[in-house]
């Protein structure tokens, strides 16, 4: 397929570049008046209209007039796997419960594991797939996603077998975290190191044994998985060659960004709380800052400081953190929205931060993230727009009319 008239062809970077550090994220080449040729699912050649090839006449063609083409949002934290949405907390959350109240008066993470458990492996993936779908539409082009809403060896491996499902049957790169370290399920309040010994013994070599998961995770906070705790199951997981991404200072500065850098994590993802430590400690490092705005605005918590991060020459991603609890919505045109209109990025930054160093964060650099010879053809193409700027400008409103991916026109 031959794309023609191209208004802007955003996010072409060198094809070497697998990741945008500090004021690196600022430059988001654009080619203006372009065409982009795909064949065999993958982006072949693109250039200027001036010097479109004359053999192009017999290929079908897209004419994108007035129109910017970008490569698919890799949204590299998501929790879509789950059995029921969570309205009855937005009913408190609205009362003025904060999310710790909500979950230690029975709601959050062991609600959703409660329903889960009693939810088949068909029935997780049907509404895994309309969330997908729903996903796919708004833009995004690759993404990963956790487990941690079964807590029990049986049903952690049950949502991990529905993500794979997922990995089968949709035509986007997707990758799995086990997230068992979510939170502890009630018979083991009391008993810590009883379910950390389950997920040790049992769970992760299963995990490692059927290759259910690319990643390890643990949500280390004050109340769910403390530092040493958190450090006992990476240590384990490492063994079977499972690097981390965590879930870090979403409600304090714990240490949880100092643990995962010194466990080579290849994120430490959401750090609404931070301090000059956890700026100083991701600076010049390999570990990506993902910061989730959509968890931010829908629970009421701090937003990420992505500038001082970039001051300080992190790599900062941006994702969604699609889940019933935090954050009901995948929509990743809304998170790039607020990149900019919260965490103060530019447009150039937040949209590298979730395309390129979204798909860094997911180690798939070399797939997906920008506009270059030989990735995947995973593109969305906006309406007629006068600038980049228009895309997060417009917020809650999609410009996307045509989202193709492998080269195909995606129509779900
Ligand atoms: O990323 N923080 C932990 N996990 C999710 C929320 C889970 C839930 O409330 O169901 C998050 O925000
Ligand atoms: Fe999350």
């Amino acid at each position: 397929m031959l794309i023609t008239n191209i208004k802007a062809l955003v996010g072409v970077h060198p094809k070497e570049t697998y990741f945008l550090r500090g004021s690196e994220l600022n430059q988001l080449p654009v080619l203006e008046n372009a065409w982009l040729l795909l064949e065999n699912g993958l982006i072949k050649d693109f250039g200027p209209m001036g010097s479109l090839p004359s053999s192009s006449a017999k290929l079908e063609t897209l004419d994108a007039k007035g129109r910017f083409v970008f490569p698919s949002w890799c949204d590299s934290h998501t929790h879509i796997v789950f059995a029921a949405p969570r309205e009855e907390e937005f009913a408190l959350k609205i009362a003025g419960k904060t999310y710790e109240e909500i979950a230690a008066a029975g709601g959050g993470i062991l609600n959703s594991a409660n329903k889960l458990q009693n939810a088949t492996e068909d029935e997780l993936f049907e509404s895994a797939s309309i969330r997908l779908k729903d996903m796919i539409k708004q833009g995004t082009g690759a993404l990963e996603i956790k487990s941690g809403y079964g807590l029990t060896v049986e049903s952690e491996l049950k949502m991990l077998r529905v993500i794979q499902r997922l990995k089968a049957a949709f035509p986007i790169p997707i990758k799995a975290s086990l997230l068992a370290a979510h939170a502890y399920p009630a018979e083991f309040k009391e008993d810590h190191q009883g379910y950390i010994n389950l997920i040790i013994n049992e769970l992760i070599p299963l995990v490692a044994q059927e290759k259910l998961a690319d990643y390890i995770d643990a949500f280390c906070e004050k109340g769910f998985f403390s530092l040493e705790e958190t450090a006992l199951i990476l240590e384990a997981a490492a063994k079977y060659g499972l690097k981390p991404k965590i879930h870090a200072n979403q409600l304090s500065v714990s240490g949880a960004v100092q643990l995962g850098i010194q466990h080579q994590a290849v994120s430490v993802d959401h750090l609404e709380e931070t301090d000059e430590e956890v700026l100083t400690s991701l600076s010049e490092s390999n570990t990506i800052a993902t910061l989730l705005p959509s968890c931010s605005f829908y629970i009421n918590i701090p937003f990420a400081n992505a500038k001082g991060l970039i001051e300080h020459n992190a790599i900062v991603a941006l994702a969604s953190d699609y889940n019933p609890g935090s954050t009901p919505s995948g929509n990743m045109n809304f998170v790039v929205s607020l990149g900019c209109i919260k965490l103060k990025m530019t447009p150039q930054q937040a949209i590298n931060a979730a395309t390129i160093n979204g798909a860094a964060a997911m180690e798939l650099s070399e797939q997906v993230g920008s506009i270059a010879i030989g990735k995947r053809a995973n593109l969305m193409i906006t309406r007629p727009m006068t600038s980049l700027a228009y895309l997060p400008y417009s917020f809650g409103q999609s410009q996307i009319e045509t989202v193709i991916l492998n080269g195909e026109i995606y129509h779900g």
